[in-house]
């Protein structure tokens, strides 16, 4: 048994130094092993272009990272971030996952990149990571945000032997709310989605983020939900290891049942 929290608050665009105050601020004072933060927490969401994404990026491992990194391996914490990350001329849409011993630590790209973001980051080349953890003996996965309309993504991570799902967010729609808990169900995996709130009008389009930020448990309910409005941590017991054995009766697996023959590639 163990606790994660997700912290739904609204960043502020272009202030990487206020955002990650605020950041580090919270990962200092959440006593759950797992903490997990929007999409894109220390820019903001709505790049005017790629150059301004470009400003507001830094490299993983460097910077604000660094504190991070440092922390997670203090208190002994998985800590999951969602940034612009540049890697030489490239920018990804990307989520850090700081694990506890540092040469574990990783990003995840984005794979489905929503709307005008094409026009902003690089496509995915290392495609949906899982990482196991032995003092918590945990297999974390990785999406973020719009990844969640491709129920394909979480099925991988969950081939893949994740436990949990993290899924950092900038959700400006609720019909995520009718998918995900049956991404949860039909894996039988844990997910647990980090929206922002707050609003930005910067490209003659206002962009509302409604919170909402959920943890699913792998039965497919809510097992703690945040408002739609409010800075807020919420916080969930999971037990990771309940999440392994696929059956739900004495001759049905959901893993061992697919017929991946019949499916469509
Ligand atoms: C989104 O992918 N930020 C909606």
């Amino acid at each position: 048994m163990m606790k994660i929290s997700l912290v739904q608050f609204s960043p502020e665009f272009g202030n990487i130094k206020s955002n990650s105050k605020k950041i580090l601020d919270y990962c200092n004072n959440i006593e759950s092993e797992i903490i997990v933060f929007p999409e894109l927490a220390f820019s903001g969401y709505d790049f005017r272009n790629r150059e301004e994404a470009f400003d507001l990026s830094f490299e993983f491992g460097k910077e604000y990272m660094i504190d991070l990194q440092n922390i997670s391996t203090k208190n002994n914490k998985i800590i999951c971030v969602g940034f612009s990350e540049r890697i030489d001329d490239k920018l990804y849409n990307s989520a850090a996952v700081f694990l506890p011993k540092e040469e574990l630590s990783f990003t995840y790209h984005k794979v489905h990149l929503f709307f005008k973001e094409r026009f902003i980051f690089n496509e995915s080349e290392k495609g949906f990571l899982v990482k196991y953890y032995e003092d918590y003996d945990i297999n974390v996965g990785l999406m973020i945000c719009y990844d969640w309309r491709f129920p394909e993504a979480s099925r991988t991570l969950a081939l893949k032997g994740a436990d949990i799902i993290l899924c950092p967010s900038n959700l400006v729609t609720n019909v995520w709310h009718i998918s995900t808990p049956s991404r949860a169900l039909e894996n039988k995996v844990y997910l647990a989605i980090a929206n922002r709130i707050g609003n930005e009008n910067r490209n003659g389009t206002e962009l509302l983020f409604n919170g909402g930020s959920v943890i699913h448990s792998y039965n497919g309910s809510d097992l703690i939900k945040a408002s739609v409005d409010l800075e807020q941590t919420i916080t969930a017991e999971i037990s990771p290891e309940k999440t392994r054995d696929k059956s739900f009766n004495d001759f049905n697996n959901i893993f061992s049942d697919r017929r991946a023959g019949f499916y469509a590639k």
